[in-house]
């Protein structure tokens, strides 16, 4: 689902790397197929901030990702099998993929050429695959998955813990246990089929096709059934207390780790999911996904939240004191904003989390706490004007400009333009851009359209001034 946004930036990034080798490196295909110009594939999207994150040439549909992990030799093996089409003429394509070893590579069942570079999994087939051609590629893997290390976003993706495993982080995480095309202009869908001993839970996204013992594993099943962003993919393995049930006739399945007792706040919380998630479909249109649900890990490496596609991750951090509803209600809030709707580029994060943090002020309210107005209030009088919210440079992605002024700059608009125009404007952006990838240029646009206001000096001020912005209203 790579709307090819990215196109241009990937053309400059072409025309200045190393990627000179125009000649098709392998023969094409067909007597037909000689006129073409095969090529490689670029080894990124083109995201200024993370250049070698996705990879171009391709558009994936589906992933099928059957793994099997022992948590006692910290060995992973699986098999991914992924849907795309060819974008361009391509000669070669990259995925993204740290750690493990691979062992075989098919393309459209053939055997296919692989060689590693760093995170990137480089895969020749027999002969060129034409713009637009759907293709397949099975790869076969394993070994002892590494987390990725970085210096601005710490230690993410696939973590070893006690009894079993954690794959989860933001802006990466899917890579160190499938190969990816990793960025979120490139959606699609996944199932996911998880082979862990018997007696523990694998649990991924989207709905549940249930488990089944066999010779002292359990293969858990999962199907994500609405296009996701691959860092919105998590892979949780170990002992967990799992509640199922039904809400609006779609499965709600939450898990909460076994050191928790029963009833404790993280279970409370949990509860509260499905009612917190009502509440913001009054607020933003139709819950997007097909299914509901949360997991709660106890592990002190994990001291953040991820709002993972239709059943988000909690660190237990969050319920030690009580059952903190607001981080449900942020995770909730990014099924719409950030999951369903998605940034083309990271520099747009707080598309997700300026809105992510609003929905707690309207939350916070709708319990019975501080009004929106008082939240903003607060925030305002606390803001350094000096960092900006869009496009916060790499290292600011997920700093305080982009969550807390970026949830002063949604509250302005409302200020601005009224409540009815406001939450127009979140329902008509969650609808239209349902299921796609947008830039800050686009929710301008779609608020000036819905409010017939011009609004790029509010949107200025409010997400760049280096000043404190007049309050509207
Ligand atoms: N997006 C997460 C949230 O807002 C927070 C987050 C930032 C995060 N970086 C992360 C979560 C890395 C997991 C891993 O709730
Ligand atoms: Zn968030």
């Amino acid at each position: 689902m790579n709307r090819r946004i990215l196109a241009a930036a990937a053309v400059v990034a072409l025309a200045a790397g190393g990627c000179t080798d125009s000649a098709p490196e392998s023969p094409p295909s067909s007597p037909q197929a000689a006129k073409r110009d095969f090529k490689p594939g670029e080894d990124g999207v083109g995201d200024p901030y993370f250049p070698t994150y996705g990879n171009g040439g391709y558009d994936v549909r589906h992933y099928k990702l059957v793994v099997k992990y022992d948590p006692s030799t910290d060995e992973l093996t699986g098999t991914a099998t992924i849907t795309a089409a060819a974008t361009e003429d391509l000669s070669r394509f990259n995925l993204d993929f740290v750690g493990m070893s691979v062992s075989s590579v098919k393309v459209d069942g053939a055997d296919a050429e692989d060689k590693r570079e760093d995170a990137e999994l480089v895969v020749t087939p027999s002969g060129g695959i034409a713009k637009d051609a759907e293709f397949t590629v099975e790869i076969g893997y394993s070994g002892k998955p590494v987390p990725i290390k970085s210096p601005d976003f710490g230690e993410g993706g696939f973590l070893h813990t006690d009894d079993g495993a954690i794959a989860l982080g933001q802006p990466e995480s899917a890579s160190t246990w499938f190969p990816v095309n990793d960025h979120p202009i490139d959606k699609a869908t996944y199932d996911v089929e998880a082979t862990v001993p018997e007696g523990l839970a694998a649990l991924s996204n989207g709905v549940p096709g249930g488990d089944a013992d066999s010779g002292g594993w359990t293969t858990w099943k999962w199907s994500e059934k609405v296009p996701m962003a691959s860092y919105l993919a998590f892979l949780v393995i170990g002992k967990f207390r799992v509640e199922t049930g039904e809400h609006k006739g779609k499965p709600v399945f939450t898990a909460i780790d076994s050191k928790l007792r029963p009833g404790s706040p993280a279970d409370q919380a949990m509860a509260q999911t499905t009612e917190i998630a009502d509440f913001l479909e009054t607020q933003f249109g139709p819950y997007p996904f097909q299914a509901y649900g949360g997991v709660v890990v106890d592990d002190d490496r994990i001291r953040y939240a991820l709002e993972t596609q239709s059943r988000p991750v909690y660190g237990g951090l969050f319920f030690k004191q009580g059952p903190f509803t607001e981080v449900v209600a942020h995770e909730l809030a990014h099924q719409w904003f950030g999951d369903s709707v998605s940034v083309a580029q990271w520099r747009d994060i707080w598309l997700n989390e300026g809105f992510a943090s609003y929905a707690e002020w309207l939350w916070t309210e709708e319990e019975g706490g501080l009004s929106v107005q008082e939240s903003f209030q607060r925030e305002y009088a606390d803001t350094d004007w000096k960092n900006p919210t869009a496009d916060p440079g790499r290292a600011g992605l997920f700093g305080r400009a982009v969550y807390k002024r970026g949830a002063l700059a949604v509250h302005a608009l409302r200020l601005e333009v009224g409540d009815t125009d406001f939450f127009r404007i979140l329902k008509t952006w969650t609808a239209e851009k349902r299921n796609g990838n947008v830039t800050t240029a686009d929710f301008i646009t779609v608020a000036e359209r819905v409010s017939g206001e011009s609004l790029d000096r509010l949107f200025d001020a409010w997400l760049i001034g280096q000043s404190p912005p007049e309050i509207p209203g």
